[in-house]
């Protein structure tokens, strides 16, 4: 099985979505981008428009190339027809399922599904599926176009050639791409929960600020402190992927999820997506009360 020349439906044109839709239609597919939210796909449309522009600035891209990808990508008010449909809606385990039924009926039958779940069992989501062995992981990382890595995650179901084209077509556009099971958080997801957990115990025991703790971190040799990193991540996406690690380990207190993380969701304060965090944007002050 190849996808090489799918056309690609893009579900949910949040940060993944976006991001996955530009990495897709750089590499020549078309795609299609839908996104419940009225408006929400041709606004990452043009966001992806000024971005390619400032690329074609930088001398990075040329302005042909940046005319093509964005040539590439359609809009669209439902989900069409594709050979692989990617989806990076909410981290939402009854979301997908609905959507997993609606795209199998629109779908043709060889079909493949992949879903940009951080934290949801595979197994879990392809239940009550026609075919539960077309639905497999396929995990970014964000930034999408800047980040290497992509966990090809594989259920209980999972048909190994639809896993393993998935691998091939990641490699394809140019990702690291590797076979996981699906295992709760996966690989990077399972080991970075603590990095994120043990920062939120710090700030909830008040024994040291976002800035100073990033800023050890980064000294230390991470690229990104824990907590400008949830703020990359989203407060509501990081919040849900805490609460369904969480219950995934069976309650394991090393994965409990923080009142901070509960409050900054509460607050809307969800993180560069929203313009404040534990940072503002776009200066990036502290915006955590003292
Ligand atoms: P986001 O909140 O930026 O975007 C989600 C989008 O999905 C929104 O635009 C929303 O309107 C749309 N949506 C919600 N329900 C929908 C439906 N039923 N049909 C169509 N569109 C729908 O979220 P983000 O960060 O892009 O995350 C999406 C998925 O990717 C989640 O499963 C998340 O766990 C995963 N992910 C997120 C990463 C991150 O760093 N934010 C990294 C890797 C995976």
């Amino acid at each position: 099985m190849t996808l090489n020349d799918s056309r690609i439906l893009v579900v949910g044109a949040g940060l993944m979505g976006a991001g996955i839709a530009q990495v897709a239609a750089q590499a020549g597919h078309a795609v299609q981008l839908y996104d419940s939210r009225a408006g929400a796909a041709e606004a990452a449309k043009a966001k992806l428009a000024q971005t390619l522009d400032g690329l074609v600035a930088k001398g990075r891209l040329t302005a042909d190339a940046a005319a093509a990808t964005l040539a590439r990508i359609t809009p669209v008010d439902a989900p069409a027809p594709a050979e692989l449909a990617i989806e990076a809606i909410v981290e939402n385990l009854d979301l997908k399922r609905a959507l997993f039924a609606e795209l199998e009926a629109l779908l043709p039958p060889e079909a493949v599904i992949a879903t940009n779940t951080s934290s949801i069992s595979v197994t879990a989501l392809a239940r009550g599926m026609q075919k539960p062995e077309r639905l497999v992981g396929m995990h970014f990382f964000n930034p999408v176009p800047l980040m290497k890595l992509v966990e090809v995650v594989s259920g209980l179901g999972t048909a190994p050639e639809v896993a393993q084209a998935v691998f091939d077509l990641a490699t394809r556009w140019g990702k690291t791409a590797v076979h996981a099971r699906s295992t709760p958080g996966f690989i990077v997801n399972r080991i970075a929960r603590p990095y994120y957990a043990e920062a939120l115990m710090l700030l909830q025991d008040r024994a040291a600020a976002p800035e100073l703790i990033d800023a050890c971190l980064r000294a230390a040799g991470f690229r990104m402190g824990p907590c400008e990193l949830m703020d990359l991540i989203g407060h509501d996406t990081n919040f849900a992927v805490t609460n369904s690690v969480f219950a995934a380990n069976f309650f394991d207190r090393r994965f409990t999820p923080s009142l901070v993380q509960q409050e900054l969701v509460d607050a809307g304060f969800l993180g560069r997506k929203s313009g404040r965090g534990f940072y503002r944007y776009p200066d990036g002050a502290p915006a955590l009360p003292a």
